[in-house]
């Protein structure tokens, strides 16, 4: 089933924006990255517009050219959303933490704490590191693509199985004398190949039960481990058609662990910047190009269009000739953007603002051309939701929250603010969950 209402959630990183040059703005502090104060702030704005979640992603190695520009990740995404909890009160908070190197009775108690201390407000976006200088921070070798979902699906089954080990009928201290009841909290003995546990976990149920559990799409046994403990899907696809696609494909993967599809939200990312105008919003994403060298990003979208971008002559129209010589891949949906933007006579340098070459799809316009973005998706179903991404945070979230959700609740895409508080778990609409899913936990034995 489709979500009535989408589900709105904000990619944060290093608290200046996906935009490389974003923390030289001038009205940006060039100390946020260490600020969590920053990213209080970022959170808060995602709370004022009533958005499900914020989401944190991250690389276990420094990423990011430091001559010019700064790390591209949080420096620690689980303390920072920790912080993040104490000072909000309704917004999901979703960080990723690497099954490659932590021992499940680790991530189960780090995870589980959080969600207490935030009152249920949290979800893992549980990943497998694939570059091999996250495993050279390790002092291991990138292992072979099986093993390393091997290790993650063992992993997921552990830290599932630890974070049901103190079970809900243990009840709440009682000053009585009895503080838990021990017939309640029990050991899992969890052995496999590459992980295991004995419990049972220090941590007692939160609001939601246990954190939500957030899954990249991926294929093989990949796939095959999101389809079993997967609450949320997260993925890219560049084209309504393609995100139907990857959807369908995790809706029978799910259906063969066992579970029911509808339970599993699909939300995929997207890019928005918002002003008054078109021009005014091109103009910001220019003002921080006009910060960087863009010629490797020219050459790039010349790669795109099948012809050489001068830089000097790329803040004008491509001429007649120039035009007739574009030849954009044909099923390559960013490509074929890029020259039918190139056709309505936009430069180069305005092609490139906005934003065809983002790993998602991306609108430069006013609220209003957001917004109808966002409803195309959703009503052709290719997604429950959006991970939205900004190029500068200090400037879009509050664009997006003042700019875009009041027209998406005039449409009836968003729900209006509800004063109850409620769980992460609750707000996406998910079954209540503890411990392993039945359903799937015979089939992983
Ligand atoms: C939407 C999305 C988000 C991801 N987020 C992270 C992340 O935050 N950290 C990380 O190390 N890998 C992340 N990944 C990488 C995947 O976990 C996976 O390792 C990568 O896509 C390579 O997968 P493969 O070996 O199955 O091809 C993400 C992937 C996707 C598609």
């Amino acid at each position: 089933m489709t979500e009535k209402h989408m589900i709105l959630g904000i990619g944060l990183a290093n608290n200046f924006g996906i935009h490389p040059a974003a923390w030289r703005l001038p009205d940006v502090d060039p100390g946020a990255y260490v600020d969590i104060a920053a990213t209080v702030r970022q959170a808060q704005a995602a709370e004022r517009g009533d958005l499900h979640f914020i989401f944190l992603a991250e690389r276990l190695f420094l990423h990011g050219d430091l001559a010019t520009e700064p790390p591209l990740f949080n420096m620690d995404p689980l303390t920072s959303l920790t912080a993040v909890s104490q000072a909000t009160e309704r917004v999901g908070l979703i960080g990723t933490a690497s099954t490659s190197f932590n021992e499940p009775y680790l991530l189960a108690r780090q995870l589980k704490t959080m969600d207490v201390v935030s009152h249920g407000r949290v979800g893992w976006n549980a990943v497998p590191s694939y570059e091999p200088d996250a495993f050279a921070n390790a002092g291991r070798q990138l292992p072979p693509r099986e093993q390393k979902y091997e290790r993650l699906h063992e992993a997921l089954q552990v830290v599932h199985a630890l974070w049901g080990s103190w079970g809900r009928e243990a009840g709440r201290p009682d000053q009585g004398g009895m503080f838990a009841d021990p017939a309640h909290i029990r050991p899992v003995n969890l052995r496999g190949e590459h992980v295991g546990s004995r419990g049972p976990l220090p941590v007692p149920p939160s609001e939601q039960g246990q954190p939500v559990v957030v899954m990249p799409l991926s294929s093989g046994y990949g796939l095959q481990a999101a389809a079993m403990y997967a609450n949320v899907v997260i993925a890219m696809p560049m084209s309504i058609e393609q995100a139907l696609e990857q959807r369908a494909i995790v809706r029978r993967a799910v259906k063969a662990a066992g579970r029911d599809p509808q339970e599993v939200r699909f939300i995929t990312f997207a890019g928005y910047e918002v002003a008054a105008t078109a021009r005014e919003a091109l103009d910001r994403i220019r003002a921080m190009d006009e910060l960087r060298d863009l010629r490797p990003s020219l050459s790039r979208l010349g790669n795109m269009l099948g012809l050489p971008i001068e830089a000097k002559r790329s803040d004008a129209p491509l001429t007649a000739q120039q035009l007739a010589m574009m030849n954009p891949a044909p099923g390559h949906a960013p490509s074929q953007r890029a020259a039918r933007l190139a056709r309505e006579r936009w430069s180069p340098r305005d092609i490139l603002a906005h934003g065809v070459l983002d790993p998602f799809p991306s609108v430069v316009g006013t609220p209003a051309q957001a917004a109808d973005h966002l409803q195309e998706w959703f009503e052709a179903g290719a997604s429950d939701g959006f991970l939205l991404n900004f190029a500068s945070f200090h400037h879009g979230i509050d664009a997006f929250v003042d700019g875009v959700v009041p027209v998406l609740r005039e449409r009836g895409l968003f729900p209006e603010h509800d004063e109850k508080p409620r769980t992460l778990r609750e707000r996406l609409s998910l079954p209540d969950q503890y411990g392993l899913d039945p359903r799937v936990s015979s089939s992983a034995d």
